[in-house]
């Protein structure tokens, strides 16, 4: 009985590991790092790993896989110094076993020379009119609703948002920079494929269209200018001044009637007054 676990053990890991070896390494770099970087064909939203292995020792890009932000919070100058070459986009963990990382990391060395000197990204918003950039302002901020019924872009990303909801869990971008920090073929695979959990989820089955892509495109390269004194257009810094406005009212609310407990034992007392 003992030696039947044992040999079923066994060739479930042998047939494991052969798996891997063939396809493995392929449908896992594009299912775990494909959505943000390419071998050889440019940045998407990280960097082009083509020749990653002569950037970094192997120890270090194990190291880095596993888990950036722990790599980052260390004080690692090389991965510290990447991390805000990027913008400050988090990597994610990717969650896989070290062999997998390993496997991963050879298909990128594999295919480095493979990839190199790929066909340039071209433009898709070249000669957009100014309806297309119209109709992304609305799409973003909720006007004309998109046809997958996905959330409209402002209820995460108000351009003051960050002030207000900067903690770990719940960060959301002004994407006034995204444009220049990320290009279009960057901000184009985070809108056809969001990489981020919290976007990702929001956006499960119910994917933007063609021409919705286009037409925010669009929008968010002409809102953004060239990312050094972005401006945001002026409706929507309204909208924000005075949802900013609301919460500031609201918080001091809670804050006021949670600290000041006598306050509502006085409410309280008055209402049993009225009672009798
Ligand atoms: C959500 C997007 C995202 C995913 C998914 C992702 N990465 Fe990254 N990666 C980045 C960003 C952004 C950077 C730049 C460093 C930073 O911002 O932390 C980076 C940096 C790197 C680097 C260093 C590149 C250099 O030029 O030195 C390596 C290596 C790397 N990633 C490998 C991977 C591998 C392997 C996977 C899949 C297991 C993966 N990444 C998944 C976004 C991502
Ligand atoms: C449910 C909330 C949510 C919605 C809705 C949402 N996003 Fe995001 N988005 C996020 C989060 C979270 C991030 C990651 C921000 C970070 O890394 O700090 C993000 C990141 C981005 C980035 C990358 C920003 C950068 O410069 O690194 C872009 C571009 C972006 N979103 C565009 C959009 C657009 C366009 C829409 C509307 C179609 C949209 N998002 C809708 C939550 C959302």
């Amino acid at each position: 009985m003992k030696r039947t676990v044992f040999l079923f053990v066994f060739f479930h890991f042998w047939v494991n590991g052969v798996l891997l070896a063939q396809n493995g390494a392929q449908d896992l770099f594009n299912t775990k790092c494909g959505i943000c970087h390419t071998i050889g064909k440019g940045k998407l939203v990280g960097p082009d790993l083509a020749g990653v292995q002569d950037r970094h020792p192997q120890e270090w890009l194990l190291n880095f896989v596993r888990s950036s932000q722990k790599m980052i919070a260390s004080g690692d100058s090389a991965a510290l110094a990447l991390f805000e070459q990027n913008n400050k986009v988090v990597m994610p963990d990717p969650m896989i076993s070290d062999a997998e990382i390993e496997s991963v990391l050879a298909y990128i060395l594999e295919n480095s020379a493979a990839g190199a000197g790929a066909v340039a990204y071209t433009s898709i918003i070249d000669g957009a009119t100014p309806e297309d950039f119209e109709n992304g302002r609305q799409l973003f901020e909720g006007r004309v609703r998109f046809a997958n019924a996905g959330p409209s872009c402002i209820t995460c990303h108000n351009g003051l948002a960050k002030t207000f909801f900067n903690d770990n869990s719940f960060s959301v971008k002004d994407l006034s920079t995204s444009f220049a920090n990320l290009g279009e073929q960057g901000v184009r695979a985070i809108l056809e494929n969001p990489p981020f959990p919290v976007m990702k989820q929001a956006f499960t089955g119910k994917n933007l269209t063609e021409a919705e892509v286009h037409d925010l495109l669009v929008f968010l390269k002409k809102s953004g200018g060239s990312g050094a004194q972005a401006k945001m257009p002026s409706g929507l810094l309204l909208f924000g001044l005075l949802g900013a406005g609301a919460l500031v009212l609201l918080y001091s609310a809670l804050w006021y009637s949670r600290k000041s407990r006598s306050v509502n034992h006085g409410i309280y007392k008055r209402q049993i007054k009225s009672l009798n």
